[in-house]
């Protein structure tokens, strides 16, 4: 009988094994599918309060997001076709969720703590921002848009 048993825990802990390589294989895939990284949270440190866009150079951006009830701001981020934008994100206030339509992007807004996400974006568009994080009676009103246009010739 103990035969048995130890027969089905290895095949148990065998498929456990096989389930586990193919998450981290799906994660990485994802990755380099939707080409977003992987989140990361920053030092305190570095703790910003206002929001802003910083341009580095002509596909290369950084957005500084602040959420709070019920808004993001920048509200309107207007950025190139074929840029790089970084995003990082922290809260003023409660937990804000901060999800990219079509970008695989789905990140917490924490106060006193910043995340980080890098967004390749390829195909012009409006791409809608919204807080996926109930956070109150206005949690419905919390959206941003990302406008990826081709640059304008002079
Ligand atoms: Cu902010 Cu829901």
């Amino acid at each position: 009988m103990a035969a048995i048993i130890d027969k089905i825990e290895k095949r148990i802990i065998i498929a456990t094994g096989f389930l586990l390589a193919l998450f981290i294989f799906s994660i990485l895939y994802a990755r380099d599918k939707y080409r977003t990284d992987i989140p990361e949270c920053l030092p305190y440190d570095k703790a910003y309060t206002e929001p802003k866009v910083n341009k580095i150079d002509e596909k290369t951006y950084q957005v500084f997001g602040v959420a709070q009830m019920w808004m993001f701001q920048p509200a309107e981020i207007n950025v190139p076709v074929g840029s790089e934008v970084d995003f990082f994100l922290t809260s003023k206030d409660v937990v804000h969720g901060f999800n990219i339509a079509q970008k695989n992007v789905n990140m917490m807004a924490i106060y006193g703590s910043i995340n980080k996400t890098t967004v390749r974006f390829d195909k012009p568009g409006v791409y809608d921002i919204v807080c996926h994080e109930y956070c109150g009676s206005g949690h419905q009103n919390m959206k941003a848009q990302v406008i990826v246009n081709y640059p304008q010739s002079k």
